[in-house]
């Protein structure tokens, strides 16, 4: 068996992360654009100012995705380029940066799949309350109308948010990334249920506003545990422990059941107590609009095991174990342990919308870009990725994370996550070996993942 006939070889990137061009055509500012003004904030003071500087190289890039064989193209749409205030006025020429991006796409063979949201919240909506403010939602389907009234007679597949867990975690509660607030539990919980709020009204208004039916979704982050062993109890363990809300940053159920099963979780809602959100009638139907797909971004796992008092317990990983360049575990099998927990929970078919590596890389001598370890990471996750879909899970597209090279948000270009390298002094791209490899992957389907195997 293998990857579906029509499985989605796809990669990603981000609006603020690439895009560079940050005062041009009347974008408006971005609350990435105050932070990073702050000093200390970001390493070596960088900010996305320049970045890939993609907003003058799309054309290139479209070339470079061309070359590679990309069958998609996730990128996100800059809201404070579509609604420079965040409130009010359109500004036609921000979206006409994505209409010729679309077009280019299309015409390249390349299936455009845009994020309405990675982060770059405008300035002037945050100065409103940002999303603390129960008529963020309001505002954020206005946005969606204007992009999904100028790109929805072509685009056929949607994400809403990325990683709300992160925006709202380590943007309002432990200040780590924009808009660096340190929000009370209950604030920065409420903040959450507006994102979700605003991810309801986005569906809605692709739905209703798209020419055509579309495939929608969104990218929150797919935080995995893996069982430390083949046991029942331990499969069993990771699989609680997967859907379990704890106090930790980051975790599943607190976000993905709302959407999916149009509740909170029991746990979550014990754990956060008199700090749960206060939720409307009508919130939930709100938030759990039917989505086509479940998509998520995963990195890597954590190992767990049956504890000695019943509960889900970590192990941690064997010493020496392998690392990428963000100091994160290199951990193959959490993609298929996490597709088939989601699936077996959400019964929707699984996109990895983000998943890949940062290396120490450099244009070498002879002008190559010897990735090694990302290859035979990719490699690893993918045949991983390839046995959920043996057995059973329906898993419909891949995401590589990311296109290339760009602004690592407080780790400003120290992390270097693409398969395309970026001088971000010159702006010259290099396709990295892994690119030419991730080609013939894409070209053979996957066969090329089981060479010499
Ligand atoms: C994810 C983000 C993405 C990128 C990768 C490395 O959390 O969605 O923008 O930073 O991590």
């Amino acid at each position: 068996m293998a990857f579906a006939k029509d499985f989605v070889w796809g990669a990603a990137t981000a609006s603020y992360q690439i895009e560079g061009a940050v005062a041009e055509d009347g974008r408006g500012e971005s609350v990435w654009d105050t932070y990073c003004k702050r000093p200390g904030a970001i390493w070596e003071n960088q900010s996305g100012e320049v970045a890939c500087d993609h907003y003058h190289h799309w054309k290139e890039d479209v070339a470079l995705m061309r070359k590679i064989g990309l069958k998609a193209y996730r990128f996100s749409i800059a809201w404070p380029r579509v609604v420079p205030d965040g409130v009010g006025a359109v500004n036609p020429r921000g979206l006409a940066f994505y209409d010729r991006l679309v077009d280019e796409l299309l015409a390249a063979g390349i299936e455009p799949w845009p994020t309405l949201f990675h982060w770059d919240m405008p300035q002037g909506a945050f100065d409103r309350g940002g999303w603390l403010n129960r008529e963020s939602a309001d505002w954020f389907a206005d946005y969606a109308t204007a992009v999904v009234d100028a790109l929805g007679d072509r685009v056929r597949s949607w994400f809403t948010l990325n990683e709300p867990q992160c925006f709202i975690g380590f943007g309002h509660r432990d200040s780590l990334q924009a808009p660096g607030l340190k929000l009370s539990r209950s604030e920065w919980l409420r903040a959450g249920h507006h994102a979700l709020l605003a991810h309801g009204r986005a569906v809605q208004v692709i739905r209703s506003r798209a020419k055509g039916p579309c495939r929608v979704s969104w990218a929150p982050v797919g935080w995995s545990k893996m069982p430390a062993t083949a046991n029942r109890d331990d499969i069993d363990a990771a699989r609680e422990a997967t859907f379990a809300v704890t106090d930790e940053m980051i975790n599943n159920a607190w976000w993905m059941d709302p959407v999916y099963l149009g509740r909170y979780p029991q746990d979550g809602l014990r754990l956060y107590g008199a700090d749960a959100p206060k939720v409307l009638p009508g919130d939930m139907d709100l938030i759990a609009q039917p989505l086509d797909l479940q998509a998520f971004n995963t990195y890597n796992g954590q190992l767990i095991r049956r504890g000695a008092d019943g509960r889900p317990e970590l192990v941690p990983h064997p010493t020496g174990y392998p690392m990428n360049f963000f100091h994160g575990s290199i951990t193959p099998p959490c993609l298929y342990w996490t597709a088939k927990f989601m699936y077996e929970r959400y019964r929707l078919p699984v996109v990895i919308s983000e998943n890949g590596m940062s290396n120490a890389d450099w244009v070498g001598l002879d002008g190559r870009v010897p990735d090694g370890p990302r290859i035979d990471m990719l490699r690893r996750y993918l045949l991983e990725l390839e046995r959920a879909a043996d057995e059973g899970v329906p898993v419909a597209g891949y995401f590589l994370w990311s296109l290339m090279d760009n602004f690592e948000w407080s780790h400003g270009y120290k992390q270097r996550f693409g398969i395309i390298h970026v001088d971000f002094v010159t702006g010259r791209r290099t396709l990295k070996d892994s690119a030419l490899w991730y080609r013939d992957v894409i070209a053979t389907h996957g066969g090329k993942l089981h060479e010499g195997l």
